[in-house]
């Protein structure tokens, strides 16, 4: 079964043929990155008309790299929520459009779900039940994936984000949006003991996240720095910092692991190509005896084969949409579709 995916949920226009829900034959992603760079983050506005502009382009580069026509098409799998609504709607809309016209199924898809299914294209042998990482830029959750589209989310951050919380703590020493790959890299070269940093943690929910206090730890510490006209060792600042995210991360994953006797572990989100949780979880798991499954890094980040590929599954579980598909801001990773409590959803 051959299912095109369309995802334009924040600033990436993607679009991706996947078979099977496991074979890539094309996926073109069009980063809007540069052109939101100059304001230090996504100004919806902006990304809604990028992607007008994209679309087209991009689904047809999709079709013409994957050799399939769209008479080939089984179904046009969609990227529905959560994410900016302007940017939603030009993928829903756009899917609706071509479904229509081509006479084929349309399915909504959950972004954080794709994400989990990025995953099932850079493993084959991977199927649930398994734990999920997913940590991106708008989400940072400990999820049971008990089936392809069942799923029961252990533990979520209370504030900001993993991925959030990295482009925040750069912003703040003055590394360009989107800081968190920058942090990771200029990270490598520092050292990790230069600043102590809290470990946070949430009293009485030991599987939540809390990154904010962290961020707020950081801000502090440049701004008395440059009041009293010291130098910062930013490289060390960026490796402290970052030992602290990825220690509070796989520190609270790990005791999710251990808690529900998971044996099979997954991360998946922006922040899944994060050199030092990658190893850590390596490490960790190793130490375990438990199976890691990482998402190659080009599937870490924003992309439309996830979205087929969780499409896929969707579709033979037998979730449809009608031409009355809208977009959601907010949906939770485990309400499935259509959405049990609607009133959640705005
Ligand atoms: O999943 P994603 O591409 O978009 C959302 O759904 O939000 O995640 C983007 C987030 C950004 O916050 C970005 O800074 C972060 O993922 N990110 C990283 C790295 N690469 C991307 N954070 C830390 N280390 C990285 N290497
Ligand atoms: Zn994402």
């Amino acid at each position: 079964m051959v299912v095109l995916g369309i995802e334009s949920s924040c600033d990436e226009t993607a679009a991706a043929v996947v078979e099977d829900g496991r074979k890539v034959l094309s996926s073109v992603v069009a980063s809007q990155i540069e052109r939101h760079r100059v304001f230090g983050g996504v100004v919806p506005e902006i990304a809604s008309r990028l992607h007008s502009e994209a679309i087209v382009g991009v689904v047809q580069e999709a079709l013409a790299q994957s050799g399939r026509g769209l008479g080939d098409l089984d179904a046009v799998a969609v990227t529905y929520a959560p994410g900016l609504i302007g940017a939603l709607l030009v993928g829903v809309n756009f899917a609706k459009g071509l479904a229509l016209s081509a006479g084929l199924d349309l399915v909504p898809v959950h972004h954080l779900r794709g994400h989990v299914a990025s995953n099932y294209l850079t493993s084959p042998g991977l199927e649930p039940p398994f734990l999920c990482l997913v940590a991106s830029g708008g989400h940072s959750h400990i999820v049971e994936v008990r089936g392809y589209t069942q799923f029961r989310v252990l533990g979520r951050t209370r504030d900001d984000a993993a991925g959030e919380a990295f482009d925040k703590a750069a912003r703040a020493m003055g590394i360009p949006y989107p800081g968190g790959v920058e942090l990771d890299r200029i990270a490598e070269a520092g050292d990790p003991e230069a600043y102590k940093l809290p470990r946070p943690r949430v009293a009485g929910a030991p599987l939540d996240y809390s990154f904010s206090g962290l961020k707020t730890a950081v801000v502090n510490l440049l701004h008395n720095a440059g009041q009293k006209g010291e130098d910062v060792d930013i490289p060390g600042l960026c490796a402290s910092y970052r030992r602290a995210v990825v220690g509070s991360l796989v520190d609270t994953f790990m005791k999710a692991a251990e808690e529900t006797g998971a044996r099979k572990l997954a991360v998946a989100g922006g922040v899944s190509a994060n050199r030092l949780l990658r190893r850590e979880l390596a490490r960790r798991c190793g130490e375990t005896g438990r199976e890691l499954y990482l998402p190659e890094l080009g599937l870490c980040g924003d992309n439309a084969a996830m979205i087929a590929s969780q499409g896929y599954y969707e579709f033979l579980d037998g979730v449809r949409a009608g031409a009355d598909l809208n977009a959601f801001a907010n949906v939770p990773l485990d309400a499935g579709f259509p959405m049990e409590k609607k009133g959640d959803c705005l």
